[in-house]
């Protein structure tokens, strides 16, 4: 049972299932937003981009653990249902559908969705595990909640483009609409994990957007993306603890680009430790014409 919060919630299948049929009986249309809860500005953004583009607007707080490895901070990642009630009451939200993991994953549950294509790589790399855990928890969820659209922030591009694959391989009738990233002043990404950064190492971690922006506008100014991408990696490795990934990579597909110049749409990915927080960031770039 949900504690009584600021917004319409459920966290049982048969209740928000006829709330989705009443509103499809009165011809609304549903946006849907996942998210593991923790909600900050760049959740509400999602929610915004939502409900500008959906009758209703349902939220999902799930901290899916089947997106996590053993070691990984499933006990501790922030769980804070009613703060997050506030958020999504000021935002507008209609419903927030709020699962016990039992449910989701009940004794026995034995299927999993393997995406490969956008899924190579980066991410993988150092959690080989994570995109089965997404891509299985979002098709649950949308199967539970039937959306029409569904947004997803471009703060987590490669799960972005792993949706968009899924969604089109397995023929869901679901719009995925990217929601831009919103950041700090100083232009740290917003993510529920920077609640893990002591003030030192917030600092460090405002870092990684500036690295990110010099190297997408140095290939955008026609350096070779091999070079440039040297020079960001040797300051990245001086700031960070550690780097699980820095690179170019094709905007659409996340092919691996060659060293030279780019000649068309790409993206800057890094993974970066500093201290026990790992931060995530990514920025499109593009050759100047
Ligand atoms: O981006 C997230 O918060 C999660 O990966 C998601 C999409 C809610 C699936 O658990």
């Amino acid at each position: 049972m949900l504690p009584a919060l600021a917004v319409p919630a459920t966290d049982d299948l048969t209740s928000l299932r006829r709330q989705v049929d009443g509103w499809r009986a009165q011809g609304l249309t549903i946006g849907f937003v996942p998210t593991m809860g923790a909600l900050h500005a760049g959740h509400v953004s999602l929610i915004e981009t939502a409900m500008a583009q959906a009758d209703r607007v349902i939220v999902s707080i799930f901290v899916n653990p089947m997106q996590f490895a053993a070691g990984e901070d499933l006990e501790t990642y922030p769980r804070t249902l009613e703060a997050d009630s506030l958020m999504l009451a000021a935002a507008g939200c209609h419903l927030l559908y709020a699962p016990p993991p039992e449910t989701m994953y009940p004794q026995g549950f034995s299927s999993a969705v393997q995406v490969e294509g956008p899924a190579t790589g980066l991410e993988t790399e150092a959690r080989p595990h994570f995109f089965e855990g997404v891509a299985t928890v979002v098709l649950k969820l949308f199967n539970r909640v039937r959306p029409d659209i569904a947004v997803f922030g471009e703060k987590d591009y490669q799960q972005l483009l792993v949706i968009r694959r899924m969604v089109e391989d397995l023929d869901l009738p679901i719009r995925v609409v990217a929601g831009e990233t919103l950041r700090e002043p100083d232009g740290l990404a917003m993510s529920s994990r920077n609640a893990y950064l002591s003030a030192p190492e917030r600092i460090k971690a405002g870092r990684l957007n500036v690295i990110l922006r010099d190297l997408a506008h140095a290939i955008g100014d026609g350096e070779p993306v091999a070079d440039a991408l040297h020079h960001a990696t040797e300051i990245a490795a001086h700031v960070f603890d550690d780097i699980d990934y820095l690179e170019v990579r094709d905007a659409e597909t996340l092919y691996e680009l060659g060293g030279g110049p780019l000649d068309g749409p790409a993206r800057v990915l890094a993974a970066v430790r500093v201290g026990k927080t790992r931060l995530i960031d990514n920025m499109g770039a593009a050759p100047d014409r």
